[in-house]
């Protein structure tokens, strides 16, 4: 089983899932605002650049996973507008506000969000054209299950693109960086959330999190046949581009 399912966010008995869905009901209410400020709004950039990638293979059926308020699934909706998109999350408090999103944008008809888990996704074999997950993997309880329903529910072929935290290299952005997301983002986190182990537990579960070729390896493993890394913002961010 891999490390990251071990780091979770609250010192109590229960499962990683549980404390995640409990954690990110708790700090739904700021989710967005958080994001944006404490990524300086780069995470849009990032957002749009998984969607780019997207594109060239022309998906009408796509399921965001770990979609929260739904961000992703609105970016991808304004440049492939033709496409159904099914966004799911194990918390109905993310879902609560990527609704009222949807509805404001009048984006029913395009987009359907449904509570749902990425490690038994209740959609039949090879049912979408494309898969995406925005910061999702490092909270699945269960990484190589969650993998496995990937792969499973994607059609042949299909495409699925992974955004996720990685971890800078470079001297000096490296140790820049580290003193921001070790020590700086979560005192802004636990402040303006209330939550108090939600920003910590970000940048502990990123450093146990498998990056680059890792996981890279276990996608080529769980049967994806050309799997391709772009690191973004010096390394902050990766996009895995998963062909199957
Ligand atoms: C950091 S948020 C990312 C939300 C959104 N994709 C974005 O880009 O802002 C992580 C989300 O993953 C969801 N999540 C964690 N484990 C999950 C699982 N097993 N199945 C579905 N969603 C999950 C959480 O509830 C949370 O909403």
């Amino acid at each position: 089983m891999n490390k990251s399912t071990h780091i979770k966010p609250y010192q109590s008995e229960k499962s990683k899932k549980e404390q995640i869905e409990a954690m990110f009901d708790n700090i739904a209410h700021k989710y967005d605002f958080l994001n944006h400020f404490l990524s300086l709004g780069i995470d849009n950039g990032w957002r749009k650049k998984v969607v780019k990638e997207l594109q060239p293979y022309k998906p009408q059926q796509i399921i965001d996973i770990a979609t929260g308020t739904g961000d992703l699934a609105i970016a991808i909706h304004k440049k492939i507008p033709d496409a159904r998109i099914t966004g799911i999350d194990i918390s109905e408090k993310m879902l609560d506000y990527g609704r009222k999103k949807i509805s404001r944008l009048q984006l029913k008809r395009n987009i359907d969000l449904q509570i749902g888990d990425a490690e038994n996704i209740d959609f039949p074999d090879q049912y979408f054209d494309a898969a995406t997950v925005a910061f999702g993997v490092r909270n699945f309880e269960n990484l190589q299950k969650g993998l496995d329903e990937l792969y499973r529910t994607l059609r042949s072929p299909g495409v699925l693109v992974i955004l996720e935290f990685s971890q800078p290299a470079s001297f000096p952005f490296k140790q820049l960086y580290n003193i921001y997301f070790k020590h700086i983002l979560p005192v802004m986190g636990k402040l303006f959330s209330k939550d108090n182990s939600a920003y910590t537990y970000l940048p502990e579960s990123v450093q146990h999190f498998p990056h680059g070729k890792k996981l890279a390896d276990l996608l080529h493993h769980t049967g994806f046949k050309k799997v391709s890394i772009k690191r973004l913002t010096l390394g902050v961010s990766s996009l895995y581009v998963c062909e199957k």
